[in-house]
């Protein structure tokens, strides 16, 4: 077997791995370098213009994450038993004139950030007239959508880690929203709940995935 062979067996081996983990061996815990190494995959994750309307927070109390059982049916066997428990935040009114643009301009890219700049301009447009991007719901769901990339990044950064996970959007967001909010964890002026995922390491065997066939989702446009 040559090195791209292996590499796409490899690649494929870590797809069939990963699966929607029900149930997670809770005295199992992931090693922490294992850990940064999902968590930078997260980072380095695209995001429209490069602006990167996340936030990621790993919940380690166990106050929280008991009174978050009530309301986020999906997630209490993670909650449960997985290692590490991730609820993910997208930004709200990522604008061209918002001050998180401002900050990633001018900390991040480390250029000179102006309202009437070029670039302002232009993504203002994209934002307005290619994306129809023109209330708070529309906002935040466009950045909600850039997430659930960092989120297949990290768990297909685990798969290839031997490293669970179960992504989750099974919860009540007003209610889990306003309960972050009331425990000071989130601002809901800048953040709502995207989704939430555990991670750690499965107590049951893979169930067979069932997926339609490549001929079926695949369409060559000549
Ligand atoms: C966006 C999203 C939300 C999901 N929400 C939940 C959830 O709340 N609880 C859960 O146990 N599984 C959840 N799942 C897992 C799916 O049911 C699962 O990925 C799908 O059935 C395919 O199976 P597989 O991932 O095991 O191959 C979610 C998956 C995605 C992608």
């Amino acid at each position: 077997m040559d090195k791209q062979e292996s590499l796409r067996k490899e690649i494929l081996q870590a797809h069939h791995h990963r699966f929607a983990t029900k149930s997670f061996n809770s005295e199992k815990k992931i090693d922490e370098a294992d850990w940064l190494t999902i968590m930078e995959a997260a980072r380095l994750s695209p995001s429209s213009f490069g602006y990167e309307p996340w936030k990621f927070l790993l919940v380690e109390n166990k106050q929280v994450k008991d009174d978050l059982q009530e309301i986020a049916w999906g997630a209490q066997n993670s909650l449960n038993g997985a290692s590490h428990f991730l609820i993910v935040l997208a930004r709200k009114n990522v604008t061209g004139d918002s001050a998180h643009v401002k900050h990633m301009v001018e900390d991040v890219f480390g250029v000179p950030y102006s309202e009437s700049a070029p670039q302002t301009i232009f993504f203002n447009n994209f934002q307005k007239n290619d994306f129809d991007l023109t209330d708070e719901r529309k906002l935040f769901d466009w950045a909600s959508k850039q997430t659930y990339i960092a989120l297949a990044n990290m768990m297909t950064t685990a798969a290839y880690l031997g490293i669970d996970s179960c992504p989750i959007e099974g919860f009540d967001k007003v209610a889990v929203e306003r309960y972050l909010a009331e425990q000071n964890i989130i601002d809901l002026t800048e953040f709502g709940v995207s989704y939430m995922a555990g991670f750690g390491y499965r107590a049951q065997e893979r169930p067979e995935k069932k997926r339609q066939k490549m001929t079926d989702i695949y369409e060559v446009i000549e």
